[in-house]
């Protein structure tokens, strides 16, 4: 292996320190009532951290058009420009309100794969279902309503709908859906921002309690979540959601030809992929930064698809 290849076991630790970056910089934003602060303020770590790894990286995921994100933006060069040719999925701070707001979930995101083999999703909406580990290839779809999912997960896992618990982003435009589920008996577990680790909940069911994930959500954030999956083992599909023609454009620019296009997480994510998240508040599948008078700790969640690794570790960083 040259130093030109992706060699994904090196970079890996590499990856976990930015994310750690950005959750120790946007830890202090925390219950300030100020998401744009906290937002740059993860910006501006994750990619001071960025540029130190040797890679030739571009964001593909990042902060939204070069017009509209000074820093991070879709197409922008990172790192040191000498080592393998990367993509690099990121969201600095999943969550932005949750953490203003000091509510659960907020998390530091990124993702990282050989050139080209990360969906260029622009930022639309995104249609998104996903379910964790051990079922078969197509047990449920996002061609069924919310009902018959619930039915045909049920039925694989060999229980009654009552013992499904299914994920939602508390929105107005999922109140039909909302309906639809509990009128099958599920449970529903409403989340008020985050869906990337909503999706993560489907990995742990015996954790988090989560079997199922669905509704609409950014596009970015779904790419985040299919490399997360593809570590963790789960299924995730997505389709674009185009509001309007700025929304079809921004596509075309993207590359997407096919707008109604259904993405397999495998499709999403064409090779392997390393994945870190860093929690900012606490929750359900990472802590949330804590701040002592001499340290500050993190715990970030770091993973290979590769080989299915999953790591967590505690990071406890001496304040000075
Ligand atoms: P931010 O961190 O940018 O605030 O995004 C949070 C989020 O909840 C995502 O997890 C989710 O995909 C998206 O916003 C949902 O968008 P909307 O708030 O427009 O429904």
């Amino acid at each position: 292996m040259t130093a030109k290849d992706f060699n994904d076991r090196m970079l890996s630790l590499g990856l976990a320190r930015v994310s750690e970056a950005a959750a120790h910089a946007s830890a202090r934003l925390i219950g300030r009532g100020d998401e744009k602060a906290a937002d740059q303020a993860a910006v501006n770590a994750m990619r001071e951290q960025l540029n130190l790894l040797d890679i030739k990286g571009v964001v593909v995921i990042g902060e939204g058009e070069r017009d509209e994100a000074p820093m991070l933006f879709i197409g922008e060069e990172v790192g040191s420009g000498d080592g393998p040719e990367v993509d690099i999925a990121l969201d600095p701070l999943e969550g932005t309100t949750l953490t203003a707001k000091d509510m659960p979930n907020a998390l530091t995101v990124i993702a990282m794969a050989p050139r080209g083999t990360l969906l260029h999703a622009p930022d639309v909406y995104m249609d998104k279902l996903a379910i964790g580990p051990g079922y078969g290839p197509d047990v449920v779809s996002l061609d069924m309503g919310p009902a018959e999912r619930v039915h045909a997960l049920a039925k694989a896992r060999g229980v009654s709908a009552e013992d499904i618990t299914v994920c939602i982003l508390e929105r107005p435009r999922h109140e039909e859906m909302i309906a639809e589920v509990r009128g099958t008996g599920a449970a529903i577990r409403l989340i008020t921002d985050g869906d990337v680790a909503g999706v993560i909940h489907c990995a742990e069911p015996e954790i988090t309690g989560i079997d199922m994930y669905m509704g609409s959500g950014g596009a970015p954030e779904g790419v985040l979540a299919a490399a997360a999956l593809k570590c963790m083992g789960g299924q995730i599909w997505g389709r674009l959601l185009f509001r309007n023609d700025d929304e079809r454009g921004r596509a075309a620019n993207a590359g997407i030809t096919d707008l109604n296009r259904i993405y397999s997480r495998d499709e999403m994510v064409t090779a392997d992929v390393i994945f870190a998240a860093t929690g900012v508040t606490n929750g359900s599948i990472l802590r949330g930064v804590r701040r002592a008078p001499a340290f500050i700790e993190t715990e970030t969640i770091l993973m290979r698809s590769k080989t299915g690794s999953v790591r967590r570790m505690i990071y406890r960083n001496p304040i000075r």
